[in-house]
């Protein structure tokens, strides 16, 4: 099962199962002398931890991350910093279950990998969902918290803004309410709704989806490139790479289809700085591909978690109709954990395009040129 490798000059190959012995990755490509401590993974890790919330999966994972190679600490200044070398970072798991699969280790979840995986492979791992597992997302995470240091002055915060039907209401976003509710959710009137929602839903024995959007600011100007390197391109690949993934938005995205080209257009004026002044933002910060240095914005939706309590018709390994419930533990709405990795991914892919950027047209710009140039 090839293709476990993200990114190109910024790069991290995962590995490890839902019941195995630990998950982890090697980050490569990592610029040298950028300080990295255990806590700045740390710190990540338990924003995406499970069992946190009645809202969540209950397996109880401490996510303990270990850096495990490529960091140093200078006794002469007791700082740890990468030396530009493969870092390895180990998680073991520490809580699974694997009798909570035995009953349907025979039987495909509707919504689940396990077909495609018998049908492509001829063989897959049901404890857990395996490599299906949304486990693997914790190493992405901790690959995150890496890439979020490449980019100077780069921030990427992302938040729940639907959930099923519901959506927030943007006019009540409050960025400082996000890590303050079980729901990553910026308006808190819409997150107390959210409890008695995802209770009920839950309660019926079923699950969710939900949308979460992503904000990177501090973006410089110029990264991404024309036609197969598309920033957008690769930001919509990383997002949709996540588990339960359905559906990417940069920007206005679909909604943009509605609006007439005098609404659309992100009319420009000098700013006081020098820099030009973009007057909205519905290209969500990328156009032709490339960064403005306006805030990226982009938006992934998730299906509902497919491992239910309620029957639904399926067939077994053996090609004969049955009927499957899931028990055990799991999120009655993924999008939740989701909002982290959402984070990290989009840092991993900027963390990329700003190594590439640099390799190809090194710092500064040419821009703004002067009159005759
Ligand atoms: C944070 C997170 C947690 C998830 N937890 C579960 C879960 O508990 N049960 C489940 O059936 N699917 C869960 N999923 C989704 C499955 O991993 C995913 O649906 C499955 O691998 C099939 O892939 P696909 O939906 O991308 O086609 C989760 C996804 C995410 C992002």
């Amino acid at each position: 099962m090839s293709f476990n490798t993200f990114g190109h000059l910024f790069r991290f190959t995962s590995f490890g199962e839902s019941h195995g012995a630990a998950i982890g990755c090697v980050v490569d490509g990592c610029p040298p002398r950028i300080p990295l401590d255990q806590k700045d993974i740390q710190r990540e890790l338990d924003r995406r931890r499970p069992g946190q919330s009645r809202f969540t999966t209950q397996r109880q994972e401490p996510d303990a991350v270990k850096i495990m190679s490529g960091v140093f600490t200078d006794e002469r200044t007791g700082t740890q910093f990468t030396t530009g070398t493969p870092i390895m970072l180990l998680i073991e798991n520490v809580d699974q279950r694997s009798k909570d699969y035995s009953e349907i280790k025979d039987k495909y979840r509707p919504g689940h990998a396990g077909y495609t995986y018998d049908i492509k492979y001829g063989i897959h791992d049901y404890r857990g969902g395996g490599r299906a597992s949304a486990r693997e997302t914790a190493v992405r995470v901790a690959a995150g918290a890496i890439a979020r240091k490449i980019v100077p002055g780069l921030t990427v915060r992302a938040a729940l803004v639907q959930m099923g039907p519901h959506k927030i209401d943007r006019s009540r976003w409050d960025w400082s309410a996000v890590d303050k509710n079980p729901f990553f959710c910026p308006d808190v009137k819409q997150a107390e709704f959210f409890e008695g929602y995802l209770d009920g839903i839950r309660k019926a024995g079923s699950s969710c989806g939900a949308v979460i959007e992503i904000v990177a600011e501090g973006v410089p100007a110029g990264l991404g490139a024309p036609i197969y390197a598309k920033l957008d391109g690769d930001l919509a690949s990383a997002l949709m790479g996540i588990n339960a993934a359905k559906g990417v938005e940069i920007g206005d995205g679909f909604a943009a289809v509605a609006m007439s080209g005098i609404e659309n257009a992100d009319e420009m004026r000098m700013g006081n700085d020098g820099k030009p002044l973009f007057l909205s933002n519905h290209a969500g910060g990328i156009l032709g591909g490339i960064s403005t240095g306006q805030a990226i914005v982009a938006r992934f939706a998730v299906k509902p978690t497919s491992s239910i309590l309620t029957p639904r018709k399926t067939v077994d390994r053996y090609g004969r109709d049955t009927d499957v419930v899931t028990k055990g533990r799991h999120d009655p709405c993924v999008g939740i954990r989701a909002v982290p990795i959402g984070e990290a991914m989009v840092a991993c892919v900027l963390a990329d395009h700003y190594l590439m950027h640099r390799g190809q047209v090194g710092e500064g710009t040419a821009w703004p040129f002067k009159p005759g140039a």
